[in-house]
């Protein structure tokens, strides 16, 4: 279990840690799939907001990563339609970490773009997937856990850092019609 605490820059807030344990966050996302989240509010700087914006882009890039591979898998297994699709949320989450790093760099901080620690950086997980079913679940859970902490950082900017706010909410957005078109492919795919 990691300790919630670990993951929280700066030495003045140790016992409120800005988002849940990534840890929970994943597990949260799967043991309830077909639900919403409910997270905490904690107060913002900018120090925590760039170092949440570097966490946001850690998690559009693994998801980038993560659907180019099942892009380029399920093109191999001739399921065209899916693997137009992965392309698509691919080139959306690549704008999204572009997105992102541009306001960091507005905000005066420094994009990490680092390899090393990515995935560790990441809210969402990189998971390869065996069938193409495997794959698509693969990618809602990660959209899902995409959504519940872009969810947090929304409310946690609350009115601190309305730009940075409605950057994540316009986000946030997407990978809710990234989620609901998962979903469709999901019940398409078990007809
Ligand atoms: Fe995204
Ligand atoms: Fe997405």
């Amino acid at each position: 279990m990691t300790d919630p605490n670990s993951r929280t820059a700066g030495g003045t807030r140790q016992d409120a840690p800005f988002l849940s344990d990534i840890q929970e966050l994943r597990a949260r996302a799967r043991r309830h799939m077909e639900k919403g989240a409910v997270t905490e509010n904690y107060r913002a700087d900018r120090d925590t907001v760039v170092r949440i914006l570097n966490e946001a882009l850690a998690t559009e890039i693994v998801c980038v990563l993560r659907y180019k591979r099942h892009h380029f898998m399920a093109a191999g297994i001739h399921a065209q339609a899916v693997a137009a699709e992965f392309l698509e949320h691919a080139n959306e989450e690549q704008g999204h970490a572009d997105q992102i790093a541009q306001r960091i760099v507005q905000l005066g901080g420094e994009p990490d773009f680092n390899p090393n620690g990515l995935h560790t950086r990441s809210h969402s997980e990189y998971v390869e997937g065996t069938t193409l079913l495997d794959m698509i679940r693969e990618d809602l859970v990660a959209e899902r856990v995409a959504i519940e902490s872009y969810g947090e950082i929304v409310r946690y900017l609350g009115n601190d850092d309305p730009t940075t706010r409605r950057l994540m909410e316009e986000i946030l957005a997407k990978e809710e019609e990234h989620a609901d078109d998962l979903r469709t492919l999901i019940e398409t795919l078990a007809k």
